[in-house]
């Protein structure tokens, strides 16, 4: 019988400088769906890349000195190594850079042209260029972009429209027709009225003030906007429109696309109005889960380190983090991590709970009965609540993991571990022992144990990806029969008559206070050590910028030289247009001029400018600011409220070299 198809995926992520615990958080909770859909039988496809395009790539490659390709290739291979880190079972990663994506997303920009859901016109309103949004001034709030609470900057360009007011009433009645396609109910009421309900305006879905995109085919200065470009992902990883479209027929509609709350909107408007423009089917659901916080205490203050995820697994363990996501949070729900939180987790849920449940019931039958396990069956009060609480965990997870309950399934297995224990102490298998005429009793009930834990293992499988194999050695059992999915479901399977193997203990427990005073210790090495990445805040650690680093490293003479330092006439000034803050000069340097972008407007008027000589850093690589070339930069002190230009206070001829 053909397999039933199960096609998830998480957003592309933005390949800043470090993704934190925070991104690791959709991925590793659709790595736990696509888990648990494989042990199901489900033929699963697993998407997950990077959105690597945008204004915001592209500046900051300026900002480094790099291209736009050379900035993305780096990173991207540090996201790679992260999911392979986290055991992250993607079956595909598509980058936007990809070759066949960008064909496809230029297919799709030209078939919607064609057909006229995309037209020519200009477009006039304000960017958030973090965000890659356009807003109306009304939807600004404080004059700032009401997602991130940032600057916006005026935009008047020529652009391309995608007619998406077009599909309000259908978007409406589909909406309204599948409550299952936002999910939770809650976001699907928030796109409703905040969104669709008061009317949507057509979409500026191209741009032409920088080039790091995917250009139009039919009109190559104008490059697709972003957000049409990452959404495209979910369709040309497929091989949409391709001479290979075997799997877009396979896969699609998507079961799910798993995102954060932020970008609710535009996988539930922007995404379904292009795929009812293209005649494609929508997907089944969009889940949008909530944030994971920093706190707001001590232990923030330098959380730039301690949120890095590949620390975080180094020092605690793969299983200890996914676990903590996953059982800390209920999925759609904001929550806050901590430290402290995790540690205590590790410790009671983890070290406690599981890790001696297991060590303590293979050290009994190691004990009592040289490592094997006899056959025996019992049954009495503790043995028959035992086995219900434990066979209800087996039963009512399914329906659980379809919901994404994920905080609720691992409730479940732990009131099974709970239960488990407990049975130890009701027992006292110890007491049995010190009787011969108890053998068959104590049998019995090393043998429930050992179910108990088999079941348990199992269940765990979706969230650890470490611990269940680690588990089944000390069983004795092998990957196998006895650790399908399905073999969960029947209690009396564990196969009597094995040897069980002691092992390490699965989780070693952490002296709370010890470890936190090291992080600390640590913290406070790595804030001086290097910029830190997180600002505290309220948002998620996604939306926090990098603080600058109190005091910078110290540099050798050669260094210093490596800086070509002159003296520049300005003998020019002008404004640049759609740039408020940003001056050209024309600077002369001995025989050469040079032009150079420089933001000084607010501080200086064109007149004052001319003639003045400045300190130019003349070797620095070309870049487009707001696509006007920069060949080096003038030198300035500034703080929050002023600036004043590096001038020379003698007479000294231009071109000179400062040193
Ligand atoms: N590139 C877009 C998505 C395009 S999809 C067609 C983007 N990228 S992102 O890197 O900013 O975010 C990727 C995912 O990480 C989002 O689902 C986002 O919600 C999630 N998270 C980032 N920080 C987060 C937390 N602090 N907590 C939970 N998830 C958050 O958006």
């Amino acid at each position: 019988m053909e397999k039933k198809k199960f096609y998830i995926t998480t957003p592309i992520y933005y390949p800043s400088d470090k993704l934190h615990i925070g991104h690791s958080y959709t991925t590793v909770a659709a790595d736990a769906i696509a888990r648990y859909k494989r042990l199901k039988g489900y033929d699963v496809m697993f998407l997950t890349g990077t959105d690597e395009h945008g204004q915001k790539i592209q500046r900051k490659a300026e900002e480094q000195g790099v291209t736009p390709q050379e900035y993305v290739d780096k990173i991207v291979a540090g996201i790679k190594e992260l999911w392979k880190l986290m055991k992250i079972t993607n079956d595909k990663f598509i980058r936007t850079t990809d070759d066949f994506h960008q064909k496809t997303v230029q297919k799709i920009f030209k078939k919607l042209y064609d057909q006229g859901d995309i037209y020519k016109s200009e477009y006039e309103g304000w960017y958030c260029t973090p965000c890659e949004s356009f807003w109306t001034k009304t939807q600004l709030v404080d004059g700032k972009c009401p997602d991130c609470g940032r600057e916006v900057e005026l935009t008047k360009e020529e652009s391309y429209f995608f007619r998406l007011s077009k599909y309000q009433d259908r978007l409406i009645k589909y909406i309204e027709e599948h409550p299952e396609f936002i999910q939770p109910v809650s976001r699907q009421n928030e796109m409703l009225n905040n969104f669709l309900k008061p009317g949507l305006e057509d979409l500026c879905v191209s741009r032409t003030t920088f080039n790091w995109g995917v250009p139009v085919t039919f009109d190559e200065k104008h490059v697709v906007y972003v957000w049409i470009d990452a959404l495209s992902n979910y369709i040309t990883a497929l091989g949409y429109m391709s001479e290979d479209d075997s799997d877009y027929k396979k896969y699609w509609p998507a079961d799910v696309h798993l995102v954060g709350k932020e970008i609710v909107r535009f996988h539930t408007i922007i995404w379904p109005a292009m795929l009812m423009a293209l005649g494609e089917p929508l997907p089944k659901q969009v889940f949008g889960h909530g944030w994971l916080l920093l706190e707001g205490g001590k232990m923030s203050k330098s959380k730039g380190n301690v949120v890095d995820p590949v620390v975080l697994v180094e020092k605690y363990g793969l299983d200890a983090i996914r676990y903590f996501l996953l059982r800390e949070v209920p999925f759609g729900s904001d929550g806050v991590f901590s430290n402290e939180a995790l540690i205590n987790r590790i410790n009671s849920d983890l070290a406690n709970d599981l890790g001696n449940l297991v060590s303590r019931t293979v050290a009994m039958i190691d004990k009592y009965f040289n490592g094997v396990l006899p056959e025996e069956r019992q049954s009495g009060e503790y043995d028959d609540d035992l086995i219900k609480t434990v066979m209800d965990a087996a039963g009512m997870i399914d329906d659980m993991m379809d919901k994404f309950q994920f905080s609720n399934s691992l409730t479940e297995i732990w009131k099974a571990i709970s239960r488990t224990n407990k049975y130890i102490d009701e027992t006292m298998p110890w007491v049995l022992a010190k009787d011969e005429s108890n053998k068959s009793r104590l049998a019995a009930v090393m043998y429930n144990l050992a179910e108990s834990i088999r079941i348990i293992s199992i269940l765990l499988q979706p969230f650890m990806p470490e611990t269940p194999e680690k588990i089944w050695h000390q069983l004795g059992i092998e990957n196998g029969e006895y650790t399908t999915w399905e073999s969960s479901k029947t209690w009396g399977i564990y196969p009597a008559g094995i040897s069980v193997k002691k092992g390490a203990p699965l989780f070693p427990r952490i002296d709370v206070k010890k470890e936190l005073e090291e992080l600390e210790k640590e913290i406070e090495k790595k804030a001086s050590e290097k910029p830190q990445q997180n600002k505290e805040s309220s948002k998620p650690a996604a939306k926090a910028e990098a603080e600058k680093p109190a005091g910078k490293e110290l540099i050798t003479i050669e260094d210093f030289a490596k800086i070509d330092l002159k003296v520049a006439k300005v003998l020019e000034a002008e404004k640049i247009e759609g740039a408020d803050k940003l001056l050209k000069l024309k600077l002369q340097l001995g025989d050469e001029v040079r032009q150079v972008v420089s933001g000084i407007a607010k501080y200086y008027s064109l007149e004052e400018l001319k003639d003045k000589y400045v300190v130019l850093v003349a070797n620095l690589k070309p870049v487009k600011l707001k696509g006007v070339e920069s060949q080096g930069m003038i030198l300035a002190a500034s703080d929050d409220s002023n600036l004043s230009l590096i001038t020379v206070d003698k007479n000294i001829g231009s071109g000179t070299t400062v040193r």
